[in-house]
């Protein structure tokens, strides 16, 4: 297992690479299933902001009460910050593995994007892919956010100082000075930071979920955690044996604080010898208002994933 963390990925442009630091494909399928997944989410914790802004004070009518508009508006100019809410509507989100902002486009993933359903989540992306970008998960967040009434504020953090160089010029963006993005877990459950969202791809969580699932597990009673794995099982017994290892955790979680959702693809499409998965860790409040959504867009995802394997001309 140990060689992944070896891997690089290149674009075929020298000049970027370095600061890209990448080790993976940006705009893969499995990027594609975090933002089918962030989309609502994102969305759902606006909304619930909002409700919770408007509501009136105990004893008093909830009709009487009015709310900003916040329809989300055309996805293709930017996205306009609409009034805030009473409090404010500042929605913090944490995102300890951040990457870069956003990506070059690749024609692999311009290719792939041409098979996801229409919806906000693509008309999401194709802000930056028109612009021949991918965007980050903290960007995906962010305009989401904004687009459903809430004022987003990101905190972040890289180990590779040029990824968090360049979010130097991002608004709303504080890059959070500390040793690693396992430490800002540590912050929060000293209550140092108190974010509402929580977003975590580390490239490696499925070779050391061990040390970072109980933190996650205790942030996810509070507020919404999503997390990518990179499930290697089928590539050997120490694998399989790793994923059910990492399945009997989560089921004694679900067990213990409510339903954990889990969504997953094939990660090739030809060679399928790994899955994309996301899951949601959350108090019941999202899981049951998301659950059908969460169901249905994988759903759908993995019937575009596995009608475009199913058939090929090769010439
Ligand atoms: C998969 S990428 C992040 C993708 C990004 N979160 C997104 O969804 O668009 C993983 C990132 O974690 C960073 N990383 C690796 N180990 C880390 C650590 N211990 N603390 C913080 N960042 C780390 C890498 O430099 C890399 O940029």
């Amino acid at each position: 297992m140990s060689k992944r963390s070896e891997w690089t990925w290149k674009t075929s442009d020298p000049a970027v690479n370095a600061r890209l630091h990448l080790k993976y494909e940006p705009g893969n399928w499995g990027d594609v299933l975090k933002g089918a997944w962030l989309v609502p989410v994102a969305r759902e914790i606006a909304q619930q902001r909002q409700h919770r802004s408007c509501a009136a004070p105990l004893g008093q009518h909830v009709s009487k009460v009015t709310c900003p508009d916040s329809s989300p508006g055309s996805y293709l100019s930017p996205p306009t910050p609409v009034p805030p809410a009473l409090d404010g509507g500042i929605v913090r989100y944490l995102d300890p593995f951040a990457g870069a902002p956003s990506y070059p486009l690749l024609k692999a993933s311009a290719t792939r994007l041409e098979l996801l359903p229409a919806g906000e989540h693509l008309e999401r992306l194709r802000f930056y892919t028109i612009k021949g970008e991918w965007p980050s998960c903290a960007l995906l967040a962010r305009d989401t956010l904004r687009a459903h009434g809430a004022v987003p504020k990101l905190l972040l953090f890289d180990a590779h100082a040029q990824a968090r160089s360049s979010w130097s010029h991002t608004e709303d963006a504080e890059v959070i000075e500390c040793a690693s993005g396992e430490y800002l877990f540590e912050k929060r459950r000293r209550k140092l930071l108190a974010p509402d969202l929580v977003l975590l791809d580390s490239y490696d969580f499925f070779d050391r979920w061990g040390g970072l699932l109980s933190a996650l597990e205790s942030i996810a009673r509070d507020v919404p955690v999503l997390v990518y794995v990179f499930n290697t099982s089928p590539k050997g017994q120490g694998h399989a044996s790793q994923y059910l290892r990492l399945r009997k955790k989560l089921a004694a979680a679900a067990k213990a604080n409510g339903p954990i959702l889990l969504g997953r693809l094939p990660y090739d499409m030809h060679c399928p010898q790994a899955y994309h998965e996301v899951l949601l860790l959350a108090p019941r409040i999202f899981t049951s208002a998301l659950r059908a959504e969460l169901k249905a867009n994988s759903e759908e995802l993995a019937r575009r994933h596995a009608g475009a394997s199913a058939f090929e001309v090769i010439q």
